[in-house]
């Protein structure tokens, strides 16, 4: 079978890798792809997002499968629209996708369902949301309601930052119409960790808890970035809290998706905050995570087109994945500046042995004439498994830590991964 993969970063280099490694898939097509998907097959210079272009491909090449990377196609339509013409996708509907394109949906959804989340309160007008705010002495979370590129969230310490987010938001209008509604809500405490599971909208089957690292800066300090490294299994998930997390979260979601009719298929990403209380919902994401998928991909011991296959066909039984016994751990080597600005084109060593312990994900790099160049602000990912988590740290900052892999202008946090190792210490 043939196979689409829609997206060019780590996480789609990633789902590529595993791909590959299928008996059954005979040809795999990255849209647009990157330097390292073009190993594993043929790259189309197609934006992932032209619904158009995307269903011309499908047509030529006819893929018994697309999977969809991003966020970015599925608010387009490309799932409802593939599906209408006779494709299997991988990836939900843009009804479903409301999870995570607008907040207000999401944190609404999450109220009827009684889904343990942040208390919060929506806002149209400045006015009021001033007045609101001007009100609270706790931390707040001003959150611009629809896509925002994954800035649209401003966690504030004062009330006078947060008064700074709504005029950000709802006067400047920073996120133009992102910011038509905006969620204040209440500034939680706790640990994060990333909880995917693969759904059919009915049974599902749960990957290991993943924790991501998305500042820029060691100890989690600096500006958001789109993750700096992760590793799974996060040990802060215990059996009992695993068992919570289905009981509270996962279950009543399916259920509730499956009351209001709407049919989710594919990959939800739940992006948890580990409270005293228990766990509680900061967001939803209708993808797989980035850099999450790295360890997963390595971690997994499945059949990966199968168990696609399976989700897109509405033929899950409801389980944990099987996986290797041991930690697997994924660093991002990201360009100088990012996440502001930063060069680009400068030539990347990878003088490093892959294996199925080693794997160096590309996510902004390009080929040309023979060489690899970067290309974008988070370069590569480089991702170990071993048999435990301090072990996976160690392999996959070798190669770093030698400048066996290395560019002009390359930094890396040094310290993923050593949450989860002080917790297990
Ligand atoms: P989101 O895109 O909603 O996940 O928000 C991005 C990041 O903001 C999360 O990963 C958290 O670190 C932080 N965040 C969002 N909502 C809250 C909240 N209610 N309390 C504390 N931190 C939050
Ligand atoms: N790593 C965060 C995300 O995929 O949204």
């Amino acid at each position: 079978m043939k196979v689409f993969v829609l997206g060019g970063g780590g996480r789609e280099h990633s789902l590529g890798y595993r791909l590959a490694q299928s008996a059954d898939v005979d040809g795999l097509f990255f849209l647009p792809g990157n330097g390292g998907t073009a190993r594993l097959g043929e790259n189309l210079p197609i934006s992932p997002t032209d619904v158009d272009a995307v269903l011309a491909a499908a047509k030529e090449h006819k893929p018994g499968l697309v999977v969809v990377g991003p966020e970015a196609p599925l608010f387009a339509g490309i799932s409802d629209r593939l599906t209408q013409e006779g494709f299997r996708v991988l990836g939900p509907s843009t009804k479903a996708a409301m999870l995570e394109q607008e907040k207000v949906f999401a944190k609404e959804f999450m109220q009827r369902h009684h889904i343990p989340a942040a208390s919060f309160k929506v806002f149209t007008d400045i006015a009021s949301a001033k007045h609101y705010v001007e009100g609270k002495d706790s931390p707040l979370v001003v959150k611009a309601s629809g896509p925002a590129l994954g800035k649209g969230v401003i966690v504030c310490s004062t009330p006078e930052e947060a008064l700074a987010a709504v005029d950000k938001m709802m006067a400047e209008r920073k996120f133009g119409r992102a910011g038509d509604r905006v969620v204040v809500e209440e500034r939680l405490v706790g640990e994060e960790v990333s909880i995917l599971i693969l759904t059919d909208g009915i049974n599902y089957i749960s990957f290991p808890p993943v924790q991501d690292h998305k500042p820029i800066g060691e100890r989690d300090t600096g500006p958001n970035t789109g993750g700096m490294g992760a590793y799974a299994p996060a040990p802060l998930v215990d059996a009992a809290l695993a068992e919570r997390i289905e009981k509270e979260i996962i279950q009543p979601v399916l259920d509730g998706l499956r009351d209001e009719d709407i049919r989710y298929q594919g990959a939800l990403y739940m992006g948890l905050m580990v409270t005293q209380e228990g766990p509680k919902v900061l967001e939803f994401n209708c993808r797989f995570g980035d850099p999450e998928n790295q360890p997963l991909m390595m971690l997994t011991d499945e059949d990966l087109l199968g168990l696609l296959m399976d989700t897109a066909r509405g033929r899950l039984r409801t389980r944990r994945i099987k996986t290797r016994p041991g930690s697997a751990l994924c660093v991002v080597a990201a360009s100088e500046g990012y996440p502001g600005s930063y060069e680009k084109g400068k030539r990347i060593r990878l003088d490093v042995e892959e294996n199925s312990d080693l794997v160096c994900f590309h996510a902004g790099t390009r080929a040309q004439e023979g060489k690899l160049l970067t290309s974008g602000g988070r370069v590569l990912g480089v991702t170990a498994f071993a048999s435990d988590l301090k072990k996976a740290k160690e392999r996959a900052y070798a190669p770093l830590e030698h400048k066996k892999i290395y560019f002009d202008g390359i930094y890396f946090r040094r310290d993923i991964g050593d949450k989860g190792i002080r917790r297990l210490a």
